[in-house]
């Protein structure tokens, strides 16, 4: 099985450890307690806590860990000036988000990041229409750093059976006797272009390990609840029962588009992946990033150092006379005959009622996501 990012898989999980009530409390955000986790459970190894400056510094500047290792998103955990005058380098801090106690950390290190560098770098702009830069700037002033013992999980509202640890998947992986795994990210509802790069991987591969993100997201994004019922629909109807493993990944998305894309790579590495699905805009928002940025900019690093082998896929879309999906690869016809598939447009449909066409979206799939968004048209009374 492909070793984890650094060697080996981290655990930061202690749920007996005694909680020290009198600790300073420090508060989570969504994403900060999403990062806890997977920290926790080695999803981001080798990372064991929040990154100090040096850290914090060469990912930024480097896309590389102190260690040199590839590592494309600073992992952070911010607090403002006040409580961070109160901390105690050398203290453990109770990590507590909504009142629960989570985890714990001991920190080595408070220091102020250069905001504006690291959305430059990080995200290729400094404005705050970029929702992944709005919610660095929005975030606290000070970013505290060191190890952290997750002590209890997040409770999961739904699909819990679908949240694996990656020494979960891995056993998964070694049960069903796959030796060659696909990852795939996706944070939009599956669309027929989605099917299709994941099935042409397939086709070289032991077995896909369709793994949509359920973090946070940005507003007008859909639902993941919404989103998973529409794989299961997809599965039930259009996949082989023994190729496919549906799990969920429960990081937020940081929309940093190329940078985001080795970040998803190397984080699905450790939930056992040997290859990892990159398309066109991948974790791309607006039109911050070129079409295919986030698959050149894995030329940076060795395959070796990357560890898990990169699919790189063209634009595909459905079209009228080959009567079937393709990419420019593949089809010889105009684009005129060509029905382009993205998250943004079936979003935008679904907003104006209209349902998806098949050559979009499975009719069962489509069905599922009219409805899914109807109901929710009505309750937020949009
Ligand atoms: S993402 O933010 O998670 O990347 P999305 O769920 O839309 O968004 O995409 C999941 C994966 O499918 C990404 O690797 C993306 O590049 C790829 N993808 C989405 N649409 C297409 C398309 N029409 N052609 C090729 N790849 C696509």
């Amino acid at each position: 099985m492909n070793k984890p990012h650094g060697g080996f898989l981290i655990n930061r999980v202690d749920t007996n450890y005694k909680i020290d009530e009198k600790n300073i409390m420090v508060q989570l955000d969504t994403t900060a307690l999403s990062d806890l986790e997977l920290i926790a459970t080695g999803a981001y190894s080798p990372l064991t806590g929040f990154m100090d400056k040096k850290n914090y510094q060469s990912v930024v500047q480097k896309m590389r860990l102190d260690n040199k290792l590839p590592w494309s998103i600073p992992i952070t955990l911010p607090v403002d000036q006040d409580k961070a005058g109160l901390i105690n380098l050398g203290s453990t801090v109770n990590l507590v988000h909504e009142n629960v106690i989570y985890g714990v950390m001991t920190v080595q290190e408070k220091f102020v990041p250069d905001k504006k560098e690291e959305a430059k770098q990080v995200y290729q702009t400094t404005y705050s229409s970029h929702p992944g830069v709005k919610k660095l700037y929005e975030r606290p002033d000070i970013n505290l750093g060191g190890p952290i013992t997750l002590i209890k999980f997040p409770q999961k509202e739904n699909f819990q059976e679908y949240y694996l640890e990656p020494k979960q998947t891995r056993e998964s992986f070694q049960r069903l006797g796959w030796k060659t795994i696909v990852g795939f990210q996706t944070r939009n509802p599956v669309h027929r272009a989605h099917e299709y790069i994941q099935k042409s991987a397939l086709e070289t591969v032991d077995g896909l390990l369709l793994h949509p993100l359920v973090g946070e997201t940005k507003k007008g994004d859909i639902p993941s609840e919404l989103r998973m019922e529409c794989y299961q629909t997809l599965l039930e109807n259009y996949y082989p029962k023994n190729r496919v493993f549906l799990s969920v990944f429960p990081a937020a998305m940081r929309y940093a588009g190329p940078r985001e894309a080795i970040f998803h790579a190397l984080v699905r590495k450790n939930y056992g992946c040997t290859h990892f699905i990159v398309g066109r805009d991948h974790a791309g928002v607006g039109d911050y990033y070129g079409t295919y940025d986030a698959q050149k900019i894995f030329r940076h690093f060795s395959e070796e150092e990357i560890g898990i082998e990169i699919l790189c896929f063209e634009n595909s879309f459905y079209c009228l006379k080959c009567e079937s999906m393709g990419t420019a690869k593949t089809c010889p016809h105009d684009k005129t005959d060509h029905i382009s598939l993205s998250g943004t447009k079936v979003r935008a449909m679904l907003r104006e009622g209209k349902i998806p066409p098949k050559q979009f979206s499975r009719p069962e799939v489509a069905k599922k996501l009219s409805e899914g968004m109807s109901k929710i048209l009505v309750e937020t009374g949009q």
